[in-house]
């Protein structure tokens, strides 16, 4: 059973194909919609925070390829407090025939894929978000026509979403730079893992030295979900890291600004820069929908 919970657990070839079959689709969407290779599946998608672009991007793929999905709020569920989350995954297995998940702690996608007897798919946990960064390569992939050379500089919190784009990097030959404040720079585990995965990674806590010639600059929040608690401390520490026009005009005159959304406009990113002429915000926005698509035909068509 193929799960979708890192890229890690995908070679550079079903990567690959991966990208190929999302861009396959996206055309045949544009052609006058796609067939219908889903036609009868479900996928249940289970959430225990709040989600725009995952959920509403899941549903529409299945219904665009011919099936259906549920969704499940965490608390309607009780996963791993009304029942156990191997149960879960064992009832949910005779209804359905994919998992979406989005959850706090990553093990609990984990023991969902041990129990599971259909796929998991991770819709973002606490260490990795890889449906998002595989629609951002799908996204240079098409502004630029090719991955492998390109550089991009992570700049702000070394979160989930940096982690997942490091892997996604690594499977599709593209450079990572990371500018970080001390204190929330990657892990050493996680520096090792993405470097044995065969990532050009450099760091940094100098968000200038990180965007100099680079094709992209990429942020996300300074405060993921589940860390609102430290919200006040990092509005603090973060505003060094801010991608604002200054810092755009360091970076080569074609680079393109990323963002997974939702932003924080006047926080990470400046209303200047999110809505300027380098920003490729809503087409990555929009390309969750086909990176999506090609993620449930691979994992839940026959
Ligand atoms: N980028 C992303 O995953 O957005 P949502 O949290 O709205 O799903
Ligand atoms: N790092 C953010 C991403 C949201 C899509 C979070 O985990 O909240």
């Amino acid at each position: 059973m193929r799960h979708f919970l890192n890229i890690a657990d995908w070679s550079a070839p079903e990567m690959e194909a991966l990208l190929k079959q999302a861009v396959y689709l996206k055309l045949e969407w544009q052609n006058g919609g796609n067939r219908p290779v889903l036609s009868g599946k479900l996928l249940a998608m289970i959430f225990q925070k709040p989600s725009l672009r995952t959920r509403v991007s899941f549903q529409v793929a299945m219904k665009h390829l011919g099936g259906d999905a549920i969704y499940l709020s965490s608390d309607e569920i009780g996963l791993g407090k009304r029942e156990s989350i191997p149960d879960v995954a064992r009832v949910l297995s005779g209804y359905v025939q994919g998992i979406v998940a989005r959850v706090f702690s990553h093990d609990h996608l984990t023991q969902l894929a041990a129990a599971a007897s259909v796929p998991i798919i991770n819709g973002l946990s606490d260490s990795s978000h890889p449906c998002q960064a595989f629609a951002d390569m799908l996204t240079l992939y098409e502004h630029f026509g090719t991955l492998r050379g390109l550089t991009i500089a992570y700049v702000g919190d070394s979160n989930n979403v940096v982690f997942s784009l490091g892997e996604a990097a690594a499977r599709y030959g593209v450079a990572l730079r990371v500018a970080s404040p001390r204190g929330y720079q990657l892990s050493e585990a996680a520096i090792a893992h993405l470097r044995g995965m065969g990532l050009a990674l450099s760091l940094t806590d100098d968000p200038r030295a990180a965007v100099e010639g680079v094709d992209c600059i990429y942020t996300d929040t300074w405060t993921s979900m589940g860390q609102e608690a430290e919200a006040e401390v990092r509005r603090r520490v973060f505003p060094p890291y801010q991608v604002n026009a200054d810092l755009v005009r360091l970076a080569a005159k074609h680079v393109v600004v990323m963002h997974c959304l939702p932003a924080h406009r006047g926080e990470e990113i400046t209303d200047e820069v999110a809505d300027g002429a380098h920003s490729l915000i809503f087409q990555q926005a929009a390309n969750r929908l086909h990176a999506q698509k090609a993620i449930l035909a691979r994992l839940l068509g026959s």
